[in-house]
């Protein structure tokens, strides 16, 4: 007897990724009732739990959204000469972005075994994870040497600088720069990954990934700061993403513009190599000069709780500063830059072990850890956030004898998409 499955039956092949088993058994169902050749329409899912963040909006995910335990960068160079596919290339990626986001596979999963599937499948049963997908724009899709390749180079923001050279900074040029970024953040690495993977496939032929970086934070609880591989709790004096007024100020762009760019955000990423082996055998003391706070409870060197202002002002019974001249939080502080601060969100990243030359001194000789941290931070305009703030940090910083600057990129993260839009569509419209 013939048997048809009505609508509320057909089997989703836009699963979420924790659904796919009783998806899979609905497939195999259809399949077979339609001679193997089901058209199957992709399905609204629900949300995971409260563990979505939402894709849509006026901003990006992955900016204000409380950090996610895993990240996965990667920065792009497109291929094509053409501006159309460009657009469709953000076109697919904004689909894309916002399925993976809702828990869902990149794409329908189809039940072709004769055909690679559009989905890659690792991310499948692994549940959302909080996933978020943020897309940027590097100087290299307006304007590539001295080519105007996509019809955009009137269209470059102005923040939009090429980086300036920092002191003692050793950037490798295939982990520096690129014409796109894109980073996801999960709760899951291999969610994270995943999701840059499908974006990467979407791209072949039109952009292909130039650098890539992983990185991981880890903490006893949601509520406390995360500690970077050099031990000490980062994070603490951020400014906090529930303050609006801050994020106004410090983040978002607002009126300055350009439209697509207002409530958008500027994203300088910085892969930093910690010598993580001569960092090892200083004594916690000089630890703490180096970085002006203490190790273990995280409080501002002359106090006692993590949150605790720093005064930098005060001075020892020797009238030396508590904190010192060149101790990275004083360099840091909004009181050093004409008040600018930034929104940083960084991760540690560990990439195994180098064997290093005789030519090093004796505590480098033989191995040494390709760890660090994987810098990432926000903000409305870099001239006045990193640029300004690094710049100084990067003369007189103690933090400078530990730590190398090997490659990222600065990339203009558009504001977040209308549900009918792509990320980044107001870019491309003419008026
Ligand atoms: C491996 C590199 C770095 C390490 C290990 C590191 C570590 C830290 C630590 C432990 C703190 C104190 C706790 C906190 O307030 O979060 C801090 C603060 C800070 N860092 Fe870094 N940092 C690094 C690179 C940078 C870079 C490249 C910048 C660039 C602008 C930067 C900007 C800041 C700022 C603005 C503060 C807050 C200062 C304040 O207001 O007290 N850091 N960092």
């Amino acid at each position: 007897m013939g048997h048809s499955i009505n609508a509320s039956d057909r089997p989703n092949l836009h699963p979420t990724r924790r659904c796919l088993v009783r998806t899979a058994g609905l497939v195999a169902a259809s399949a077979a009732l339609t001679g193997g050749s089901a058209t199957i329409e992709p399905q609204a899912v629900a949300a995971d739990n409260g563990t979505v963040e939402s894709f849509w909006g006026d901003h990006q995910g992955g900016i204000i959204t409380p950090v996610q335990s895993h990240s996965y960068f990667a920065a792009l160079d497109l291929e094509t000469s053409k501006r159309d596919d460009v657009i469709k290339l953000l076109r697919g990626w904004t689909a894309a972005a916002a399925h993976m986001s809702a828990g869902q596979t990149a794409a329908p999963i189809g039940i072709d075994a004769a055909k690679p599937a559009p989905d890659t499948g690792e991310a499948l049963d692994l549940g959302v994870a909080r996933l978020t997908v943020t897309f940027g724009f590097g100087p290299g899709l307006f304007t590539k040497e001295g080519k105007d390749r996509y019809d955009l180079a009137a269209r470059r923001p102005p923040a939009l600088v090429d980086l300036p050279r920092f002191n003692g900074e050793q950037l490798i040029e295939t982990r520096t720069g690129g014409d796109l970024s894109v980073q996801a953040c999960a709760d899951d690495p291999q969610v994270a990954f995943h999701a840059v993977r499908q974006l990467a496939r979407l791209a072949y032929g039109t952009a292909k990934i130039r650098w890539a970086q992983a990185g991981y934070v880890s903490r006893p609880d949601a509520e406390a700061t995360p500690r970077n591989l050099m031990g000490f709790k980062d994070g603490t004096s951020n400014p906090s993403v529930a303050d609006r007024r801050a994020m106004a100020k410090f983040v978002w762009v607002g009126e300055e513009g350009p439209d697509w760019m207002k409530g958008g955000s500027y994203v300088v990423a910085r892969r930093i190599r910690i010598a993580l082996e001569h960092w090892d055998r200083m004594k916690v003391a000089f630890q703490e000069q180096t970085i002006g706070r203490h190790k273990y409870t995280g409080a501002p060197l002359g106090s006692k709780n993590e949150f605790d202002p720093p005064d930098l002002d005060a001075k020892d019974e020797d009238g030396n500063l508590v904190i010192p001249d060149s101790a990275h939080v004083r360099l840091g502080a909004a009181a050093s830059n004409a008040s600018a601060q930034i929104l940083r969100r960084p991760y540690s990243y560990n990439d195994g072990v180098d064997f290093t030359a005789e030519r090093w001194p004796p505590w480098r000789q033989g191995m040494e850890y390709d760890a660090g941290l994987f810098f990432v931070c926000y903000q409305r305009d870099p001239r006045t956030g990193f640029i300004k703030i690094f710049d100084n940090m990067s003369k007189y910083d103690m933090l400078n004898q530990f730590v190398t600057h090997t490659g990222g990129g600065l990339f203009a993260c558009p504001r977040g998409a209308a549900k009918d839009e792509f990320v980044g569509q107001r870019l491309f419209e003419t008026t």
